[in-house]
């Protein structure tokens, strides 16, 4: 299982352990994570799923691809450690990373 720390806008933590392989939509979804939204289901139509990632784990992430970008563009809240939730599958390099959530998606 892989730890996850999402800490929402007002500074609340809420640690989740999800499976291997999983994206970090899936596992604020699945665990009811406030902010996060996940419309599309996944396929990198929506941008319902934007979080940041913390800097310090924001190197460990595969990068940016051109779909995700182009709709990372969509967002009003886009910062330099935005990621678009579904595009990024948790794995034990990620065990512990730290997510911080929008307070809202629209
Ligand atoms: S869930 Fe729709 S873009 Fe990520």
């Amino acid at each position: 299982m892989i730890k996850i720390h999402f800490v929402d806008h007002g500074g609340t933590e809420r640690s989740v352990e999800v499976e291997d392989g999983i994206s970090l939509m899936e596992a604020a979804t699945q665990n009811l994570i406030p902010g996060i939204d996940g419309d599309c289901g996944g396929s990198c139509a929506c941008a319902t799923c934007h979080m940041h990632i913390d800097p310090e784990w924001l190197d460990r992430l595969p990068p940016i691809e051109d779909q995700e970008n182009q709709m990372l563009d969509i967002v009003d809240l886009r910062d330099a450690d935005s990621r678009l939730g579904c595009q990024v599958k948790v794995s034990p390099e990620l065990d512990g990373i730290v997510v911080r959530t929008p307070i809202g998606q629209h």
